[in-house]
């Protein structure tokens, strides 16, 4: 593995974590951005989610990929140099980079710093062949990362999870037009998007039974209370997954349960009964939708792939 890893240190990710929760909390609709739910305890909460019985997006999207990697494989040709944001458990990317054909290297840019140097030495260790080069960052400014370490050639980025999901189409435009601008007119692009379904079947994948995704959001509160010395108190605030038709997406809140003010490093917010936290949106779109934003900044549909209910989708674009 390569060493010279341009990590965010850890002084400048608290100053930005307090920095975010005071301007969240300030709003009159409360927010959290959805990057802090990933620390350490959320990275592995949310591969608990990923087991999860109602959680369809994951095993949707790895069977898409067991049934179409040798086609999306020859589509993307040998010795990529593959960028991967928010780099997670890496199953998928194992999945990658077994089909590829004599790939090169492996940019990892995640916001866990602890969670992706545990998981690149296992990876750099499986695949000798390739270099392995881990990059703590946010995948918004990822795209800068990947111009600077990602070498010269046959150049992929590759986005599963539907990760974009959790941007607004705003946001998806300019995160996918830097992406194409640091990538070169010869990049291509393998990302994996979630689609708009029932109801019956997106809540519960956003609220399960066993309380795991409750806990995975509810996890940064405490992080609030571990590194910002916060006054949350358990219990006082409850998981809740809406679905917004109108912009199409899952939107996770916490639930104050009464009346409170709470405490951060000094500055007091105050909560209604009922009032909530908006801590993640979770996208789900149309086929034609997606490809709409994709063709705004500069991508062109190659290939898609789906599962056969129309649950999730893979697009190779260029
Ligand atoms: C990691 C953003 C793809 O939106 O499905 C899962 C996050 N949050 N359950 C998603 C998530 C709650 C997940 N993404």
């Amino acid at each position: 593995m390569r060493g010279d890893t341009q990590d965010q240190s850890e002084d400048d990710q608290q100053a930005a974590f307090y920095q975010d929760v005071v301007a969240g909390l300030s709003q009159a609709q409360k927010t959290l951005p959805c990057r802090w739910l990933y620390d350490a305890q959320g990275s592995e909460l949310f591969e608990a989610i990923t087991e999860l019985p109602e959680y369809y997006p994951t095993r949707t999207e790895v069977a898409i990929f067991k049934q179409h990697l040798p086609a999306m494989a020859a589509a993307i040709g040998a010795e990529a140099h593959v960028v991967e944001f928010g780099a997670g458990a890496g199953t998928k990317t194992r999945l990658l980079l077994d089909a590829l054909t004599a790939p090169k290297s492996y940019v990892a840019i995640d916001i866990s710093a602890e969670f992706l140097a545990a998981s690149m030495a296992t990876l750099a260790a499986d695949f000798p062949a390739l270099e392995v080069i881990p990059t703590v960052g946010d995948f918004m400014n990822a795209s800068d990362m990947a111009a600077t370490q990602l070498p010269q050639g046959n150049r992929l980025a590759f986005f599963p999870g539907s990760t974009i999901g959790n941007l607004l189409d705003c946001e998806i435009v300019t995160f996918l037009h830097s992406v194409r601008t640091a990538l070169g007119a010869s990049g291509k692009f393998l990302i994996g998007f979630d689609l708009v379904k029932s109801e019956d079947i997106l809540v519960p994948a956003y609220d399960d039974a066993a309380g795991v995704t409750a806990a995975f959001n509810l996890n940064v509160l405490a992080r609030i209370n571990r590194e910002l010395g916060g006054t949350f108190e358990e219990d006082s605030f409850t998981h809740e997954a809406r679905w917004n038709a109108g912009d199409g997406r899952i939107e996770m809140h916490l639930v104050s349960q009464r009346e409170q003010t709470v405490a951060v490093n000094g500055d007091r917010f105050d909560f209604k009964k009922g009032e909530t936290i908006h801590t993640e949106n979770s996208r789900k779109f149309k086929m034609d939708g997606f490809m709409k934003l994709a063709s705004e900044a500069g991508w062109t549909f190659k290939e898609t792939w789906t599962d056969g209910k129309g649950y999730f989708a893979v697009a190779l674009m260029e």
